[in-house]
């Protein structure tokens, strides 16, 4: 099954009123280098398939296509999640190595620990004086946060996190935000932000420009139980994870009993999602793959989907474990990727700071 992009752009103006609008993938297409993208990951462990098709993919396709991108790897807003702190440096490690190995290719992409870049911080202040306690406590993908979180109270640093993903994202004066869902009341915020920053401050010129959010076309992928895949609910099949692992991941998957199998995501969502899985790594319809397993039930469901799975990260895998054999060059990668970002975020700060006629 391909991912395609083609969700139309009501936002773009047209001279001709009779024109169908040209959606913001086209446009990304068209001229890839009016582009820059800023997105991300909190490094919590192992990336696995559901961040792949569902974000990662599309990252090196745009890479690929000449846009320029900065990915941030979020070791502060982790903070908000307990028991990783302590294993920080280790989850950073394997994030580059996700990202070398799925086709992240650091002369060409920025990645940086958002902790390393000073400048890039400092922006959070003046931000935060342009929203309210009010909308911040309104965002719902916090309130889910705070909900799911075992933590006792709420950290000033949940509560103002968005603000900070929006310094994530300005410091770059990135306009396209490629994400997911769940990160869109994040957007809004960032782009309420750098609307009110060139109210305020930008005397009739844009600092920042109003970034794009960029969705993911790729379906809500399962994990093997059944429900959302998510590096916490061991139920996910991690990129770095061996063939072995993987097949004992999907043979543990749930199913039910109907022998036939199909692709019916509403009615039967344990199968569709593993029909989803092979139909995504092979490349093909799901309905055709579910027709072709046909009365085998779920023992051939399985093996197609480790076959399909194994075989697609094999190479993958492969270069994973080469760039782990060297820890100084992971490290080079990220010392470059750092002095670049803070270059950039030097600059955004400094006319910041004259635009606030702070620049003494
Ligand atoms: N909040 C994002 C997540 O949990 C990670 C992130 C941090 C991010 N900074 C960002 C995403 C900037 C996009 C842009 O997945």
């Amino acid at each position: 099954m391909t991912i395609t992009h083609d969700t139309r752009d009501t936002r773009a103006g047209s001279a001709d009123p009779t024109a169908v609008p040209e959606t913001l993938e086209e446009r990304v297409r068209r001229d890839p280098t009016r582009f820059r993208v800023s997105t991300g990951d909190r490094p919590t462990g192992r990336l696995h398939l559901g961040h792949y098709f569902g974000t990662l993919h599309n990252r090196v396709r745009l890479q690929n296509l000449g846009v320029e991108m900065f990915l941030v790897i979020a070791d502060y807003q982790v903070l908000t999640d307990r028991d990783v702190a302590d294993r920080l440096s280790e989850h950073v490690e394997g994030l580059i190595l996700d990202y070398l190995a799925v086709g992240v290719d650091p002369a060409r992409t920025t990645v940086f620990t958002h902790s390393a870049v000073p400048a890039l911080n400092q922006l959070l202040l003046p931000f935060l004086s342009l929203v309210s306690v009010a909308e911040l406590g309104r965002n719902p993908t916090v309130k889910d946060e705070i909900a799911h979180s075992r933590q006792s109270a709420v950290s000033g640093l949940m509560f103002t996190y968005p603000a900070h993903q929006a310094a994530d994202i300005l410091f770059c004066k990135a306009n396209l935000v490629p994400v997911g869902q769940d990160q869109l009341p994040h957007l809004e915020l960032t782009r309420t932000v750098a609307r009110r920053f060139n109210d305020r401050y930008g005397n009739g010129t844009s600092v920042f420009p109003e970034p794009d959010a960029l969705l993911s076309a790729a379906p809500l992928l399962l994990g093997t139980d059944g429900t959302k895949m998510s590096k916490s609910r061991a139920n996910s099949i991690a990129l770095a994870a061996d063939a072995d692992e993987t097949a004992a991941l999907i043979r543990g998957a749930k199913t039910d009993s109907d022998r036939h199998i199909t692709y019916d995501p509403a009615a039967r969502p344990e199968v569709a999602g593993l029909v989803l899985l092979a139909a995504l790594c092979l490349d093909r319809d799901p309905h055709a793959i579910a027709a072709d397993i046909g009365t085998g039930g779920a023992a051939a469901l399985k093996r197609t989907v480790t076959e399909a799975v194994n075989e697609y990260l094999a190479p993958i895998r492969a270069r994973r474990a080469e760039y782990a054999r060297d820890r100084d060059h992971l490290r080079g990668i990220l010392r470059e990727g750092n002095a670049r970002a803070n270059a950039v975020a030097d600059a955004t700060l400094k006319e910041v700071r004259s635009a606030m006629n702070a620049d003494y």
